[in-house]
């Protein structure tokens, strides 16, 4: 039987999924390898279910978000005798390896799996920009254009009301969506998990601005925070200003990946076959310092991604 290499997407889904998946099948059909898409993540390989994906097979996805190959949070494979049952269902599909696209618990699922025989590489597929080993994740920029449109759609009608727009957007354990698009969107405020804030200031702040003559404001809200209606609601009593909670939620998961993520899903899933078509498993392939490289997958875990404070400051300086 021909060497098979098999792909699977797991946990959140993410725009340049599928460009990563398409560059995972093309070059390991390019170095002679049959290629096994797994469907619905590591439940895939429990279940037996996996499709053969052609270089045809993986036409016309490049520009779709999402994933074709659907995603799933599988719980059963936090358990060893299921990653044994699942190297069992690799050893019969002559798997030569697998590329795992998702995040932390992905890649945990991915090193369990290369313990136990079957060479596993991880591809950081995420929009929250979390992964500690990689200065950048695949879908981190569409989310963020997609955040950037939707709040500049919000800044129109809060100009025309002179309204305060508080604005969750996602990133349960981290603020990076939170800070570019709060930058980019010219945010008066902009609360992270990453960093401690006062609310009491934030209304001060929004108070002098009104003085000073600014018309309509933005404060965008990191999921982790929480309390986004609570926070509108505060802001509302305590300044006067009309203020409004929009939860963006998971329309900012969807879209056409922007060239960034597709480019980076490419370059990442050609590297990832690499690393397999030369049997090394137990690894991440991220970017540090803007070029694509690999790490041992608990070394990758271990890891500590640092949040921009200067970033934040130059956001929090150049907003009143
Ligand atoms: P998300 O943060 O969107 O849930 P992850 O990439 O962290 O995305 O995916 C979590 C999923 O990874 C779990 O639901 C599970 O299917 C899979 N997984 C496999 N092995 C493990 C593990 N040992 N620990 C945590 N998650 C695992
Ligand atoms: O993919 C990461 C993320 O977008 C988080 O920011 C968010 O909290 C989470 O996924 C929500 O995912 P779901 O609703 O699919 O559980």
């Amino acid at each position: 039987m021909q060497k098979r290499i098999g792909v699977l997407t797991s946990g959140g889904d993410a725009p340049g999924m599928n460009a990563a998946v398409r560059a995972v099948t093309r070059a390991a059909i390019k170095k002679g390898f049959e290629v096994i898409g797994i469907r619905r993540g590591y439940n895939g390989l429990l279940n037996n279910d996996m499709i053969k994906l052609t270089a045809r097979d993986v036409s016309d996805i490049i520009q779709r978000g999402g994933t074709e190959i659907f995603t799933a949070r599988c719980l059963e494979f936090k358990e060893w005798e299921y990653v044994l049952k699942a190297k069992d269902i690799c050893v019969q599909n002559n798997m030569a390896g697998i590329v795992v696209i998702g995040g932390d618990g992905s890649f945990r699922g991915a090193a369990d799996l290369s313990k136990a025989g079957i060479p596993c590489v991880g591809l950081p597929g995420t929009i929250d920009n979390d992964i500690q080993c990689s200065e950048y994740t695949i879908g981190y920029d569409t989310a963020m254009n997609t955040v950037m449109e939707l709040v500049d759609k919000l800044r129109d009608t809060s100009h025309s009301h002179e309204r305060c727009a508080v604005v969750e957007v996602m990133g349960r354990r981290a603020g990076h969506i939170a800070l570019n698009t709060g930058i980019a969107c010219g945010a008066t405020a902009i609360l992270v998990p990453e960093m401690p804030y006062d609310i009491e200031d934030v209304i001060k702040r929004i108070k002098e601005a009104r003085a000073n003559g600014k018309e309509q404001f933005i404060v965008v809200v990191a999921e982790g925070v929480g309390g986004t209606e609570e926070i509108a609601k505060r802001i509302n009593e305590e300044t006067g200003i009309e203020s409004r909670a929009t939860i963006l939620g998971h329309v900012q998961r969807g879209g056409s990946p922007t060239v960034r993520d597709r480019v980076v899903a490419s370059e990442m899933g050609y590297y990832a076959v690499e690393l397999l078509e030369k049997g090394i498993g137990n690894r991440v392939v991220g970017m540090k310092d803007g070029k694509v490289y690999d790490v041992d997958i608990q070394e990758a875990l271990s890891m500590k991604k640092p949040f921009d404070e200067r970033l934040y400051k130059i956001a929090s300086d150049i907003s009143f």
